[in-house]
């Protein structure tokens, strides 16, 4: 009896080594076998429509008895969105760092005031290239212990995943090329005191905001052989370097001066100020293009080691157009990692572009179907 409780349990820890697909590993890039495989051992969720606009939306105390920081488990998943890391830890959303694009649309809502639109647009676009189109799970990060893709070797990344969301020449974490594109750096949030030192009066604002944005893209270019900056982050680059300013000034303080404390309590800490209220109003990258004017750059790569940025204008150099952009996203970077979708995965692509949709809707945007209606 013994012996065979033995056999069993060995059976299925293999059974499970060679067969269990991550719930909240993304499907992208995968053949059509592995797919399959994928597939038998996922349960499937319908996708989560996004929520509306929220009711009330000014100032509150969110760093409030309902929502305490929970410094993250052995098990819990962190990334290199700070603000996302924060949310989790103080449980707006769930405390393991893996939940449905509803829930974070929810939470960035509620806990920083984050535009509606913005809020859905940013979720969807990251959800359907890092997220499981099965099980309807996003991963803020990557559990380094867990290998995921089965054949392919790759890992369940989540918003870690290099190049799909996340990518080069961020404020405090370091390009994927020097090994750790997720963690807080101590050494760039020295850099970030210094910029807000002589530009800022030691504080991070807009004028900052500008010349280390550029700081950044001129590092990366210099020191990492590999850099590359196109969509979507060509994108997302503007817009981080303005969130903090728009999303982590205290709402009661409301003058877009951030304070460096605050800035290491949510970029290193992963939390809210004491006492902390959200913005005073529903903000997404608001003067982004004054970030960009101040000194503009195209999209580009190095392309033969350090110090060979070669523009790529396949990205379109249109931070202000969010049509262009979505365009961009569905016809290029999702059809490129999903180019035959089949079966519970395809339906899911199409819902889930339809919620990407509907943040761009009333700016106009013709709606696209890569893979039918
Ligand atoms: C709406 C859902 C969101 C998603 C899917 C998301 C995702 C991400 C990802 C993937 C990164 C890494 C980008 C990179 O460095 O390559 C990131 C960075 C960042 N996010 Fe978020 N984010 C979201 C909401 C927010 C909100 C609400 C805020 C502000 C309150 C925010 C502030 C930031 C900042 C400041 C960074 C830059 C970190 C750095 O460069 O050191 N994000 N986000
Ligand atoms: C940023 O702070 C500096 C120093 O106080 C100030 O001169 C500058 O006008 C500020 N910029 C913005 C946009 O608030």
């Amino acid at each position: 009896m013994v012996c065979f409780t033995y056999f069993v349990t060995l059976a299925l820890a293999y059974a499970g080594v060679v067969s269990a697909f991550p719930t909240h590993a993304s499907l992208a890039g995968l053949s059509r076998d592995e797919v399959d495989r994928a597939l038998a051992s996922l349960e499937q969720a319908t996708p989560t429509p996004p929520p509306g606009p929220l009711s009330d939306s000014g100032t509150k105390l969110v760093n409030d008895d309902l929502h305490p920081y929970i410094a993250p488990g052995e098990n819990d998943i962190r990334g290199p969105c700070p603000a996302l890391n924060a949310l989790a830890s103080h449980g707006y959303i769930n405390r393991n760092g893996i939940a449905n694009p509803a829930e974070i649309i929810t939470a960035v809502m509620e806990g920083f005031n984050m535009d509606h639109g913005v809020a859905v647009y940013t979720t969807y676009a990251a959800f359907i290239v890092d997220g499981n189109l099965i099980t309807n799970l996003l991963s803020i990060g990557e559990k380094t212990s867990l290998t995921g893709r089965s054949s392919s070797g790759t890992t369940a990344g989540g918003l870690n995943t290099h190049n799909t969301f996340e990518g080069d020449s961020s404020i405090t974490r370091m390009d994927a090329y020097f090994g750790d594109n997720h963690n807080f750096n101590e050494k760039l949030f020295q850099e970030f005191i210094e910029y807000s030192n002589k530009y800022g009066g030691g504080k991070y604002n807009l004028s900052v905001a500008c010349e280390f944005r550029r700081k950044r893209f001129q590092d990366s270019i210099a020191t990492n052989p590999e850099f590359t900056i196109v969509a979507p982050r060509f994108y997302t680059a503007y817009a981080d370097a303005v969130l903090p300013i728009n999303l982590w000034v205290d709402g009661r303080q409301d003058d877009g001066q951030l304070d460096i404390e605050a800035a290491r309590t949510f970029f290193e800490g992963g939390r809210f100020p004491p006492d902390f209220h959200r913005a005073a109003r529903p903000m997404g990258a608001n003067n982004e293009m004054v970030v960009f004017e101040a000194h503009p750059i195209e999209p580009g790569s190095n392309v033969k080691g350090v110090n060979t940025y070669t523009p790529d204008h396949s990205t379109p150099q249109k931070l202000d157009d969010l049509c262009v952009q979505y365009t961009f996203h569905v016809e290029n970077t999702v059809r490129k990692m999903y180019p035959n979708p089949e079966g519970p995965l395809l339906e899911s692509l199409k819902i889930n572009l339809g919620y990407l949709f509907s943040a761009v809707k009333d700016k106009g945007c013709e709606e696209l179907f890569p893979y039918g209606r």
